[in-house]
């Protein structure tokens, strides 16, 4: 078995972020304004091809994988995949992120499966605003779907809310309130510049820095980073169950901990959300007795992994927009 995977800036892997798949049912309007178009034919990798991809990369030192889209709640087999990749030795957390519609149907499966941690969009709480940013009247069902996610036992469920200047932007108190008596983790995301939304960012685009001081000074405190956790630098108040975190990727030092890789649906390789390109792993996927190469060819790939992204400098990254590859 190949060693833990470890790039030429001295970062390691254990996160992996799988796409299952490219569509999705919302219309944000940071990501996917005219909804999802289908523009090649359904081809996402099935639960054997994730089989073997999981454990090639288990082999290679993975212990967490977040399965993204898309909305990877319209994979009628998610509860399959989960289980899957639970039972994979070595993968200690399968974590789902969701934009949580129809999050109550569907929880209980995947909990029993093996599903161990949720994040959820939701970037309004005010039910017309969420409407106008997701395009779908869901605040409520989508806020059931992670009360269920607490009863049934995961734990710190993680909220995820893109700031937007001039649409969110005043909402820290009402997301304060949410998590003063509860154990949930909302996270302030600075909205990306894809490729297909400069003009959207432009106008959008809010800087996190000032709200991060403010906390700072009403005696936030900001928390320890472990091996697996995400980008998000998180704060925790005596006075509050819940957390406040920021996921900054403009800041100066945003990549230095990168411990990611990403699987797109159709299996190919992203070594970073932001510029890179896409290398096949399909086609080692469907036989076993191809894992040992396509490790090698990994381990050989994570060479050309960038230091940073190229969201600097007023760029885009390539990536035209995060439904693609699931942030
Ligand atoms: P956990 O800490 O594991 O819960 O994960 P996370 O916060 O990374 O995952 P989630 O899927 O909830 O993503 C939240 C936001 O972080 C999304 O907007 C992602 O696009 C963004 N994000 C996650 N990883 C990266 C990264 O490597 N680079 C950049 N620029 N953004 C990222
Ligand atoms: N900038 C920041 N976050 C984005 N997301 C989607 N597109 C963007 C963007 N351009 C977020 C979603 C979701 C997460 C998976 O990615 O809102 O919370
Ligand atoms: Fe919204 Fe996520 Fe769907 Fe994009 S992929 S439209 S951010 S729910």
């Amino acid at each position: 078995q190949a060693a833990m995977l470890q790039d030429r800036y001295n970062r390691r892997f254990p996160y992996l972020r799988l796409s299952v798949t490219e569509a999705c049912n919302f219309r944000c309007t940071y990501c996917l304004p005219d909804g999802y178009k289908k523009t090649a034919p359904h081809n996402f990798l099935s639960v054997d091809e994730i089989r073997n991809l999981v454990r090639a990369f288990a082999g290679l030192g993975i212990r967490k994988v977040r399965l993204t889209g898309g909305e990877p709640t319209l994979r009628a087999d998610l509860a399959d995949i989960i289980s899957v990749i639970a039972e994979t030795p070595g993968i200690e957390t399968v974590a789902l992120t969701t934009n949580g519609y129809k999050l109550t149907r569907s929880l209980a499966d995947y909990r029993a499966a093996g599903l161990s941690a949720l994040n959820v969009s939701v970037d309004s709480l005010i039910p017309d605003r969420f409407k106008a940013i997701t395009g779908h009247d869901r605040l409520l069902e989508v806020l059931d779907g992670i009360a269920l996610a607490q009863e049934l036992g995961f734990r710190a469920v993680k909220i995820n809310t893109v700031l937007q200047r001039g649409v969110n932007d005043d909402e820290l108190p009402g997301f304060l309130k949410l998590i003063k008596k509860r154990a949930l983790s909302v996270r302030f995301i600075e909205l990306m510049r894809t490729g297909d939304s400069a003009a959207y960012f432009a106008e959008r685009h809010l800087d996190p820095a000032p709200m991060i001081s403010f906390l700072a000074t009403a005696s936030w405190a900001e928390q320890e980073r472990r091996a697996t956790d995400g980008p998000a630098r998180v704060f925790r108040h005596s006075d509050y169950t819940g957390s406040i975190g920021f996921i900054a990727p403009y800041s100066k030092d945003f990549c230095s901990t990168c411990n990611r890789l990403r699987i797109s649906a159709r299996g190919g390789l992203q070594l970073c959300l932001f510029g890179n390109d896409i290398f096949d792993l399909r086609r080692f996927l469907a036989r076993e007795d191809t894992l040992e190469t396509m490790q090698d060819r990994v381990a050989t790939l994570l060479g050309l992994k960038r230091e940073t992204h190229e969201l600097t400098e007023g760029k885009s990254g390539r990536t035209r927009h995060l439904a693609m590859i699931g942030g």
